[in-house]
């Protein structure tokens, strides 16, 4: 990249959005400030160290650096800033309202030390409700007022669509980039600062390859307000698929048919797409839940009932109980039985717990009396610091996990579970019983090794 679209760029937030369009920005050529309160975590990134789980991360940190440095205070980079991204966490409120707090917290320091001569262009990208890049103008201009200043500055909203565990490939190789604003300089400026993207002319990074498909990403321009209601919407329907294709499993399940194949079979419409139609435990993560939640509170300040969004929460509260379900049909009695359970993570390439179904399962099997001996590659140790309290033996592989139970119940669909040594497992486990709640297994692989299997609608 030219010097000349080289762009000085502060993102506040180290999490997987922050770190990871920080450290693709700078892989891009720009000159990147990374921020975190948390001291502890910039050392570590000095350092080289990734701070989160995402493939390709470390890579990026030991070779992508040369313009990227981590600070724990932005305000003297502010002055000669083009950009200030604020990606910090939006945590959902008890309610499902948002908390906004550490995005107004940003938007205050900004407003203290910005420069009114040449204020940079804001940028939301954390998940924010409706109304919020107006809110952050309100705050930046109190604090300006207070300065006795005043300039012209806009704030734009910038989603992101990153998937845990493929954030810098989405990064680098999105389907579209959403940018709402009603600034035409500021839409130049972040048309500038994702140049080499929409018109990947980028090396791509050894770690992540570029994807065959070769369609070049889609720039989507908007205002604000639709651009941070696209972000709610892409996510609502993506969880109203997966909890759609949950309750066809739960029919296929009663009249033998195979949900794996009626997806296939619907998605193969183009209206459809094969996309997010895995039957299984039901969805989790920090995304899903709380943007679902807080939609519905959205819905709630504008007399919007949302059903369908309010219809997909409860059919994935139930697919937990449905698993359940699953694992006494199989098991009978399951007080005084000892189940192996393979996954912790919400989903695989993360170590990422939060809302994973493996704790409401985990909690209601030793409630009903059950042993659990539980294995992740990766989530084992952040589940345990998470659940002290629960009475697990912690397992080091799969084949642990799976001695002397009596069943053994998948949860994450991780790669390394797709061909475990079955007849070796089986002759380990006290019955040769599983439960693939991600439909992953070879059934009839595991049907030959004498297993009793039962996935989720197949
Ligand atoms: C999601 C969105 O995909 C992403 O665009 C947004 O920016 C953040 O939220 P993420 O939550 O990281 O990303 O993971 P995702 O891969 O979307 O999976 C979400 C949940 O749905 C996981 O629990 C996953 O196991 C589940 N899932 C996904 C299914 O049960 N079936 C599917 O077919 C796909």
């Amino acid at each position: 990249m030219k010097d000349a679209e080289k762009l000085n760029i502060i993102i506040v937030g180290t999490g997987y959005v922050g770190l990871t369009t920080g450290m693709a920005l700078g892989y891009l050529g720009h000159r990147v400030i990374c921020v975190d309160k948390d001291t502890a975590i910039v050392d570590k990134l000095e350092r080289g160290i990734s701070t989160i789980y995402e493939p390709g991360l470390e890579e990026l940190l030991r070779d992508g650096r040369e313009t990227v440095t981590f600070c724990g205070d932005m305000l003297e980079h502010l002055p000669e800033a083009d950009i200030v991204i604020i990606a910090v966490g939006t945590p959902s409120k008890s309610n499902g309202d948002t908390d906004l707090s550490y995005v107004e917290g940003v938007a205050s320091e900004i407003g203290q030390a910005m420069d009114p001569e040449s204020p940079p262009v804001i940028v939301n990208k954390s998940t924010v409700p409706i109304g919020t890049a107006r809110r952050v103008e309100t705050v930046i201009k109190e604090e300006l007022v207070k300065r006795g200043v005043s300039c012209c500055f806009s704030v734009a909203s910038n989603p992101e669509f990153l998937r845990e565990g493929s954030a810098l490939h989405d990064t680098f190789y999105p389907d579209r980039i959403v940018v709402g604003t009603e600034d035409v300089q500021a839409l130049n400026l972040l048309r500038q600062m994702y140049a080499p993207i929409l018109e990947q002319t980028f090396t791509p990074p050894q770690a992540v390859p570029r994807p065959e498909t070769g369609s070049l990403p889609a720039l989507v321009t908007t205002s604000p307000t639709s651009a941070e209601l696209i972000k709610y919407t892409a996510n609502a329907f993506l969880a109203m698929k997966i909890s759609f294709i949950n309750e066809f499993a739960s029919i296929a399940d009663k009249v033998g048919a195979d949900i794996v194949e009626v997806a296939k079979g619907i998605g193969l419409d183009k209206r459809i797409g094969p996309g997010f139609l895995k039957a299984g435990p039901g969805w989790g993560g920090s995304c899903f839940p709380k943007d679902v939640r807080s939609i519905l509170f959205t819905g709630s300040q504008y007399n919007c009932d949302m059903q369908l969004v309010q219809a997909a929460l409860e059919v994935n509260r139930k697919q937990r109980k449905k698993v359940i379900e699953k694992v006494q049909q199989s098991l009978k009695v399951i007080r005084g039985s000892t189940i192996g359970v393979l996954g912790l993570a919400f989903k695989p390439n993360t170590d990422d717990i939060r809302e994973s179904p493996a704790i409401d399962v985990i909690r209601e099997l030793l409630d009903m009396g059950a042993r659990v001996k539980a294995y992740d590659p990766v989530a084992r140790d952040k589940y345990r610091q998470n659940f002290p309290e629960q009475n697990i033996i912690y397992c080091d592989s799969a084949a642990e996990a799976a001695q002397e139970s009596d069943a053994l119940l998948l949860l994450t669909d991780w790669d390394e579970f797709r061909h475990l040594p079955w007849p070796e497992f089986g002759d380990n486990m006290k019955s040769k019983i599983i439960i693939d709640t991600r439909n992953m297994l070879d059934s009839n692989e595991l049907r030959s090794s004498g297993f009793t299997y039962s996935g989720i609608g197949r």
